[in-house]
């Protein structure tokens, strides 16, 4: 497995896959490697012969400072996930290197898709996301690039980002993965000590009482209204949004029918850790 730190290391290892007819394949993550991204990068190396990994905690994303400087760094065993789960080219660049010394960003506005949800409740967040995926995206020149479900909106912005921008490129979704109690994976999750781990386990329960609901052709805004008001009872949780979505618009779906693009998503901070979890409604 390649590293490079530089742009033009990486595009020296890209061209030189070109020349030689190799699929190229994406997985842009922030490090802290867990079995979800290991997942993606598997994905990725089943699809590309050629598949780039870039680690970089991106500065512009993070509306919170705390949340920022305590993101875990674990550069080393990432290298190991990153090789072992098909990875061929890690990409690890300074904050310099991709923004120079300015880190101001242009502010995105996709209506809905970055103003609900995450780009409300996270200001600034998708312009930063947006910025540094526009960056990654100009660097790397994939074929296709790959995703995780479980930043569900994310996934929906980056769509968008790529049929403005990027109109060679694939965007793949690959499914959210979980540990085996249900708590969606997250780099954030090793932050969870004592009771809020067993707490987080909430967000699951609720988004899975939602589906029964929705199955059971129940009524979705009584079944919200009740989580609500059960979540402000609750000791070391803060719901900060759960609602039930079409997938791709983040318009609010709570008479419409129940397809394959609805969605209950949820957002709440566990233990001074902020967590997010989404689910797919459609009943088989
Ligand atoms: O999903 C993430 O890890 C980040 O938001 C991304 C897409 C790597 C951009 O920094």
């Amino acid at each position: 497995m390649n590293r490079c730190t530089k742009i033009n290391e990486l595009k020296r290892f890209i061209h030189a896959s070109r020349a030689e007819d190799k699929r190229v394949g994406f997985v842009p993550t922030m490090g802290a490697l867990h079995p979800g991204h290991a997942s993606l990068i598997e994905k990725a190396a089943q699809a590309c012969e050629e598949v780039v990994v870039s680690i970089f905690v991106n500065p512009t994303q993070f509306n919170n400072r705390e949340d920022f400087e305590t993101y875990p760094l674990t550069i080393d065993k990432d290298l190991e996930v990153a090789q072992q789960a098909g990875a061929t080219v890690v990409f690890a660049p300074h904050v310099e290197e991709l923004y120079g010394g300015d880190l101001a960003v242009a502010p995105v506005d996709y209506g809905q898709l970055t103003l609900a949800y995450e780009g409300q409740k996270r200001l600034g967040h998708f312009d930063g996301v947006v910025a540094v995926v526009r960056k990654l995206f100009s660097a790397v020149e994939a074929d296709a690039a790959f995703f995780g479900k479980k930043d569900l909106q994310q996934l929906a912005v980056i769509r968008r980002l790529a049929k403005e921008e990027f109109m060679g490129l694939e965007i793949v979704d690959c499914p959210l993965i979980r540990e085996s109690d249900g708590l969606a994976m997250s780099s954030r999750n090793v932050r969870l000590v004592g009771e809020s781990r067993q707490t987080a386990l909430i967000l699951y329960c609720w988004l899975n009482r939602i589906k029964k609901e929705v199955c059971n052709q129940g009524d979705i805004p009584t079944t919200l209204r009740a989580i609500e008001s059960e979540a402000a009872e609750m000791e070391g949780l803060e719901l900060e949004y759960i609602d039930v979505v079409n997938g791709s618009s983040f318009r609010p779906l709570h008479d419409g029918p129940v397809d394959s693009e609805a969605f209950a998503i949820v957002a709440a901070e566990v233990g001074g850790v902020r967590l997010i979890d989404n689910c797919a409604l459609a009943c088989s």
